[in-house]
């Protein structure tokens, strides 16, 4: 249903992020989804780096949030750590979903109730069966993102 690709490397992955940036907007929100390990801070970094940010994205797994400045401001968010929808909308939450930066939350499925319907949702798996391990899935799911700027990008096919 949604873009479906196989990363074969972290620098395809961060590219991937790099594209996608492109095509964002002022307000949009990423959820994304995937276990440990599955890519998910390397595609933040693609995704602020696409937006102009220059400083190092680290994971917000203790801090919870980290904000950059590039040509819009990114919130990263990380739910991993918090265990109720209360802890997660204490964050202040809503300042941050509503608001004309781009908003990028590890774990968001800690938080779904809380996410806006019209966010992008990106599903990220790793593929350890396959000979390398640095293979991932990453599905998009967004009626917005068009397929075409990713088929350029080296390291990213098709599935
Ligand atoms: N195709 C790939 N895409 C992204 N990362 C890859 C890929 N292949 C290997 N890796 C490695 O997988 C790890 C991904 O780490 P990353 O911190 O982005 O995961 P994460 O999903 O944010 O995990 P966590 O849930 O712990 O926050 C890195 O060590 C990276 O080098
Ligand atoms: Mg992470």
């Amino acid at each position: 249903m949604g873009i479906k690709l196989i990363s074969q490397s972290e620098e395809a992955t961060l590219q991937l992020g790099v594209a996608l940036a492109q095509q964002l907007q002022a307000g949009d929100v990423i959820a994304l989804y995937g276990d440990l390990g599955s890519g998910k801070t390397c595609l933040t970094r693609g995704i602020s780096q696409g937006l102009g940010v220059i400083e190092d994205v680290t994971s917000p797994t203790f801090v919870l949030i980290n904000e950059y400045h590039g040509r819009l401001p990114v919130y990263h968010l990380d739910f991993y750590r918090l265990e109720s929808l209360d802890e997660i909308w204490n964050l202040g939450i809503d300042e941050y979903i509503n608001n004309e930066g781009i908003c990028i939350i590890e774990w968001a499925e800690r938080g779904t109730p809380l996410l806006p319907e019209r966010r992008i949702e990106i599903y990220l798996e790793n593929k350890f069966e396959s000979e390398t391990e640095t293979e991932r899935q990453i599905e998009i799911r967004s009626p917005r993102i068009q397929v075409e700027p990713f088929l350029a990008v080296k390291g990213l096919v098709r599935c």
